[in-house]
């Protein structure tokens, strides 16, 4: 059973280790690589090496800056409850870490995927403006599946593989690639297709969760994102 609640106390020095390796990697891997939003937004968050994050001191942050707050799921939370906490400004995250061996096998998103590569953007408000009006467009169509599915692949091609080009050079910010090396590297080369955002080509592409993509979207900038709500609408409510 994965626990539903984060008890700090809980966390044993594997927890602690496995926590520090990844971050470790990660940032080092990652500096140059990810958005600059996402590095400002750390350093917001105070996220260390050498401490898992307190969901308690992470909630206090957060609501400074955005009102946004996690909460702990077990595991990961299905659609219509997904979106329900995202139109209310609340991100579910999984509060377990994988295990040391293995470090780099992640079957479903533990924390170091939910915390260390979701929650930073927490607190940057365009992002979560666009993050926030996806779960209240779909908490409006839960009851039509095609259309809770045209706002998953909106989520999965921006939040989880989300690419971002600034001053010419494209760089990641979605959770997705933040959290995976591999992912990382791939999604920067020159092998998988990379395509302007686009609202309506999104909505209408299959994605799949268990191989790495082979096509990601560049946005300009998170404004892009909020600013498209009116495309979005179009391709729902006409
Ligand atoms: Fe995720």
């Amino acid at each position: 059973m994965k626990p539903s609640k984060q008890i700090y106390a809980n966390y044993t020095l594997e927890d602690f280790e496995v926590w520090k390796l990844l971050f470790n990697r990660q940032i080092e891997y990652l500096e140059d690589k990810v958005a600059t939003e996402f590095l400002e937004s750390l350093e917001k968050v105070d996220f260390t090496s050498d401490r898992i994050p307190n969901f308690e001191e992470v909630n206090n942050t957060l609501s400074k800056y955005t009102g946004w707050q996690i909460i702990t799921v077990p595991n990961l939370a299905p659609a219509d409850i997904f979106f329900n906490h995202l139109s209310k400004k609340r991100f579910t995250a999984t509060c377990w870490l994988r295990a040391i061996d293995q470090i780099d096998y992640l079957e479903e998103p533990d924390m170091f995927h939910d915390v260390f590569a979701h929650t930073p953007l927490l607190s940057n408000k365009e992002y979560t403006d666009f993050f926030q009006k996806m779960g209240q467009r779909a908490i409006q169509v839960i009851c039509e599946p095609e259309k809770v599915t045209m706002l998953q692949r909106l989520y999965w091609f921006t939040i989880e593989f989300g690419l971002i080009k600034s001053s010419e050079e494209t760089k990641i910010y979605g959770a997705g690639i933040i959290s995976s090396k591999s992912e990382a590297e791939y999604s920067l080369s020159n092998e998988p297709t990379k395509l302007e955002y686009d609202v309506a080509k999104i909505m209408n592409h299959p994605f799949r969760t268990d191989v790495i993509q082979d096509t990601y979207y560049v946005i300009d900038s998170f404004e892009q994102l909020s600013k498209s709500f009116d495309q979005i609408d179009t391709q729902l409510f006409s």
